[in-house]
Parts: structure tokens; C-alpha cells; sequence
């Protein structure tokens, strides 16, 4: 089969999310609640390497139904706040629960590649599990860039790194293979719409919506070539994203309307007590790339460090010559 363009990339991106948009949050388990907010802070934090200020106008990419940007938001993190995504059902759905909590947002459905606003207009531009749909990384770089002011950071979280993401797919494979015993197990029945995981799989769309798995440097060179400076990259999930992926895998196959909440219980429990041992044991020991998902932030240089720029790479054209 010839490779899907990038126009199929993104058109197929809007429909697969589009149908997604209404049982998303609870395929994913997805809380605006204080467990939610903690998981969501922690990963921003970890991406920026410290303490987390407060930002006054930040835009999300990839927003999805809000998971990352309305629990930033409901933690007093972000002043204003505006969400894109391709997928206008993704974006109201996030509509919808954004007006649920009181939280004040504008939403604009576009491709990151083409971000319809001002130069220099956002302190954060930032995203959870988006990077990896972006068929041209280089052109969306430059748009997070460019509408970013002077020392305005990046910080992207949840991007499958190239080892993590073939090892997933062991405990993914394993739990499609197991989940007829599971469901029996359970008692639920088998999730009968069109477009569950499962027939994703089968169907090869999966492939065509997920371009890309990294290493961390091609994630620190995306970042660099766009004139990104104070680039840091790190990994995060190794035995809870193993977990994680083979219960997510089982409970896709199921209509999760009849999957008792003892399971949800047991899942949740058993994948914080795992993220526990990979952010104390493992995170600090082992490098980034043998993680599951990848972390990247990096920052505008400020003003008057960006006139500088183009008069030190001269010297060094110069120094070559
Ligand atoms: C895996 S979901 C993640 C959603 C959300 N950030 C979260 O963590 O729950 C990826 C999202 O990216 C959106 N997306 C895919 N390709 C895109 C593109 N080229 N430009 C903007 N959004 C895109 C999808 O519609 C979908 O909502």
C-alpha cells in the first residue's frame, strides 16, 4: 500500500477523532478532577525542568477534549486560554465541559501547521499526545515560534518515543489476543460500533493517524532548527505504561458502560503504584529513550538574545571560511 499524504493524514486525523470525540474521556479515563489535575501538572512540570509560573495567554495544539489545557487552567496555571484541534467534534466536546466547569476558552479548529494568529501572541504554546499526528514537524515548529513572544516556552508531553512505542505494542498485541477471556471474566459484552480500537487496528488506521515515534534528539533538533533555545528533552512511563496500554487495549474491546468500576479501581491503583516506581526508580536511572512517552520543552530566546543570534552564527561563517 503506497504511504498515506499528508493531506489523507490530516483529513483521516479530523474523521478518526471526530467519531473518537464523545466516548473519549472515559476510553482514557480522563478526569478535570483533583487526580486529573495532579497527573497533568506534574508532566508540564516535568517538561519544563522545575517550577511552573503562571501563564498569561496560552495556546494548546492538539487540544483534544481539554484533558491537559482545562486541568492547567482549573489549576490556576493559565490566564487565558485557547484550544485547537482539527477535529471540530474533539473541540466541542471540549466546549462542552469547558462551560461544565466555568472555565473561560476560546476554540479554533486548524491544523498546527497553519495557526491563524498574530506573530508573538502566546507565553505558552503546549500540547499532550499531539506531535506524533503532525505530518510536517518542521513547518508546526515554526508556527509555534512564530506566534510565540519573546521567552516563550514550548512544552509538549506524552510523544511515543521510537523503543517505547515498539515495545508497547507487546502488551497491546497480548491484551487483543487475551480480551475474549477477559470480557468473559467481566461479564460485558463486546463493544459492537464500527470504529472501537480494535477494528482500528484491524482496518490499518491506527497507522495512518500515528506519522511519527521519536528518538529524542530528532525532538531536540525539531525544536532547534525552529530557533528554539534552552531545549530539554526527558522520558517518562516504562512499567505503568506497559500496564496501562494492556488495560486500555482490554477495556476497548468492551462497551464500557459494563465494565464494573472495581476494574476502573484496580486499573487506576495498579497504574500509580507503577508510575510511582518509573518516577523514583527508574526516570532518575535510565535515559530518556527507553521510556514510553517523551517530554519537550524549550524557550524563545529573549529579545535582546535574538538580535545577538544572527551576528554570532555570522562569526562562525566567517571563523569557517
Ligand atoms: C491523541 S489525541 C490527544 C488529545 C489531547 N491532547 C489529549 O491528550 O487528550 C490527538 C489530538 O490531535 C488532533 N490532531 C491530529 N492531527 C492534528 C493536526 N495536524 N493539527 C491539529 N490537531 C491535530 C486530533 O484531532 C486529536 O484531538
Amino acid at each position: 500500500m503506497p504511504a498515506p499524504s499528508a493531506d489523507e493524514i490530516r483529513d483521516v486525523n479530523a474523521r478518526y477523532h471526530d467519531v473518537a470525540a464523545a466516548e473519549y474521556d472515559a476510553k482514557w479515563g480522563i478526569s478535570y478532577e483533583e487526580p486529573g489535575r495532579q497527573l497533568v501538572v506534574a508532566k508540564l512540570r516535568k517538561a519544563l525542568g522545575g517550577p511552573i509560573r503562571r501563564f498569561d495567554r496560552a495556546l494548546e495544539i492538539g487540544s483534544g477534549t481539554g484533558y491537559f489545557s482545562l486541568n492547567l487552567a482549573r489549576a490556576g496555571l493559565i490566564g487565558q486560554l485557547t484550544c485547537t484541534d482539527i477535529s471540530q467534534g474533539m473541540l466541542d466536546e471540549l466546549a462542552g465541559t469547558a462551560g461544565r466547569l466555568g472555565i473561560p476558552v476560546e476554540t479554533v479548529c486548524t491544523d498546527a501547521e497553519r495557526l491563524p494568529f498574530d506573530d508573538d501572541s502566546f507565553d505558552l504554546v503546549f500540547g499532550h499526545a499531539i506531535l506524533h499526528h503532525i505530518p510536517d514537524l518542521d513547518t508546526a515548529f515554526s508556527e509555534f515560534r512564530r506566534v510565540l513572544r519573546p521567552g516563550g516556552r514550548i512544552a509538549f508531553c506524552g510523544e511515543p518515543s521510537h523503543h517505547g512505542d515498539r515495545l508497547a505494542a507487546l502488551p497491546k498485541r497480548a491484551a487483543l489476543a487475551l480480551s475474549p477471556w477477559w470480557r468473559r471474566l467481566l461479564g460485558v459484552g463486546r463493544r459492537v460500533d464500527a470504529w472501537d480500537d480494535a477494528e482500528a487496528v484491524e482496518h490499518g488506521l491506527e497507522h495512518v493517524v500515528d506519522v511519527h515515534a521519536f528518538t529524542p534528539s530528532q525532538l531536540e533538533d525539531f525544536a532547534a532548527r525552529a530557533g528554539f533555545g534552552d531545549v530539554r528533552v526527558s522520558g517518562e512511563e516504562l512499567v505503568a505504561g506497559w500496564f496501562g496500554w494492556a488495560n486500555r487495549t482490554l477495556e476497548s474491546t468492551a462497551e464500557s458502560r459494563q465494565i464494573p468500576s472495581l476494574w476502573f479501581q484496580y486499573a487506576y491503583r495498579g497504574y500509580m503504584a507503577l508510575k510511582a516506581v518509573d518516577d523514583h526508580l527508574l526516570e532518575p536511572a535510565l535515559p530518556p529513550a527507553i521510556f514510553y512517552n517523551l517530554l519537550v520543552s524549550a524557550a524563545v530566546p529573549p529579545a535582546g538574545a535574538e538580535r545577538a543570534r544572527p551576528a554570532a552564527r555570522a562569526r562562525t561563517v566567517a571563523a569557517a571560511r
